[in-house]
C-alpha cells in the first residue's frame, strides 16, 4: 500500500493537501504537533473517503525529531512526501525574537531538509515525488519578513536544485516546489505574534485564495511535468521550469 506524507497537516494548507491527495485516492500519513487535530481529520477524511489514515504527531522543530519521524515511518511506501510545514514572523530584524528567528530556521530549514534527504536517499531510484512548500517569498524578499524570505529561498533553490540533479542522473523520484502567494489560513495570525508588525491589515482581502484553491493547485503541478510552481499576483498558477541558475561543474 502506498501513502502520501503531509507535514503540517493540522491546519491551512496542509489540511487542505490531506482532503485534496485523498479525494484522489490517496492513502495519507499526516503530522503536525496538535494531535487532536489531526485525529479529528483523521476521523473526516476516512468518513468521506476509501483511503487510509495515519496520524503521527510530532515536534519537527525539535532537535532530532524529523530524523525520528522518517525512521518510524521505515515500514511504510511513501510514494509522494509533501514538506508544508513552516511557518513566518512579520517585524523587523532588530525587533526579532530570537528564539522565534531559530525555530524557523529548525523547522523550515532544517526539518525540510533532513526530511528531503533521507528520502531522496530511500527514493531517488523509485516511482517518488517529494513536494516542498516554498513562497512567493522564496522568489522575492519582503521587506517586513526577510529572515522567512531567506528561509523560503533555501527551500526554493535546494528543491529546484535537487529535481535538476535527478533529472541529471535520469532518476525516477521527482522534485518539485510549490510557491504559494497569501492563502487563507493560520499562517498571517502567527506571523503576527511576536508583537512586531500585525500582518492583519498588510494584504488586501481579495489577495488570499483558499487552502482548497492552493492544494488543487499543488496537486496541477503534483500531475504535471513541470518543476516550479508559482502563484502569481493574479493569484494565478503559474507551472515553470526551475528560476534559480543551476551550473553543471566537470566532476
Ligand atoms: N498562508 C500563506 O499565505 C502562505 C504563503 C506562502 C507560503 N506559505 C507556507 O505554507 C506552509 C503552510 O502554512 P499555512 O499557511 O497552512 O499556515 P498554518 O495554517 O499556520 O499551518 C502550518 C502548519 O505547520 C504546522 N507546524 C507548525 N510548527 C510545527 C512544528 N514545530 N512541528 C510540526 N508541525 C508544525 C502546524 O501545526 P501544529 O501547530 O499543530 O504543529 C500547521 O499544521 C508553510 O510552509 C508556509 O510558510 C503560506
Amino acid at each position: 500500500m502506498k501513502y502520501t506524507l503531509i507535514t503540517g497537516a493540522s491546519s491551512g494548507i496542509g489540511k487542505a493537501l490531506s482532503y485534496q491527495f485523498a479525494s484522489r485516492g490517496q492513502n495519507l500519513i499526516i503530522t503536525a504537533r496538535r494531535q487532536d487535530e489531526l485525529h479529528r481529520l483523521r476521523e473526516d477524511i476516512e468518513e468521506k473517503y476509501a483511503v487510509q489514515v495515519i496520524a503521527e504527531p510530532c515536534d519537527l522543530a525539535q532537535e532530532g525529531q524529523a530524523e525520528n519521524l522518517y525512521h518510524q515511518l521505515a515500514d511504510y511506501d511513501l510514494s509522494v512526501l509533501i514538506n508544508n510545514a513552516g511557518f513566518g514572523d512579520f517585524s523587523m530584524p532588530w525587533d526579532m525574537d530570537l528564539t522565534k528567528a531559530t525555530r524557523m530556521l529548525d523547522l523550515n530549514i532544517k526539518a525540510l531538509t533532513t526530511l528531503s534527504l533521507l528520502y531522496t536517499r530511500d527514493y531517488a531510484d523509485r516511482e517518488a515525488t517529494l513536494i516542498n512548500v516554498a513562497s512567493v517569498g522564496g522568489y522575492s524578499v519582503f521587506d517586513i519578513a526577510v529572515t522567512y524570505c531567506a528561509t523560503k529561498f533555501f527551500v526554493a533553490a535546494f528543491t529546484e536544485g535537487l529535481a535538476q540533479n535527478l533529472q541529471d542522473q535520469g532518476k525516477k523520484m521527482r522534485a518539485k516546489v510549490i510557491a504559494p502567494g497569501p492563502t487563507q489560513s493560520e499562517f498571517v495570525a502567527r506571523s503576527s505574534d511576536n508583537g512586531g508588525i500585525n500582518g492583519d491589515g498588510l494584504f488586501a482581502e481579495d489577495s488570499f485564495i483558499t487552502a482548497d484553491t492552493l492544494a488543487n493547485y499543488t496537486w496541477q503541478l503534483y500531475d504535471s511535468d513541470s518543476t516550479v510552481a508559482i502563484v502569481n499576483a493574479d493569484r494565478r498558477l503559474m507551472l515553470k521550469s526551475p528560476v534559480y541558475p543551476y551550473i553543471r561543474v566537470p566532476h
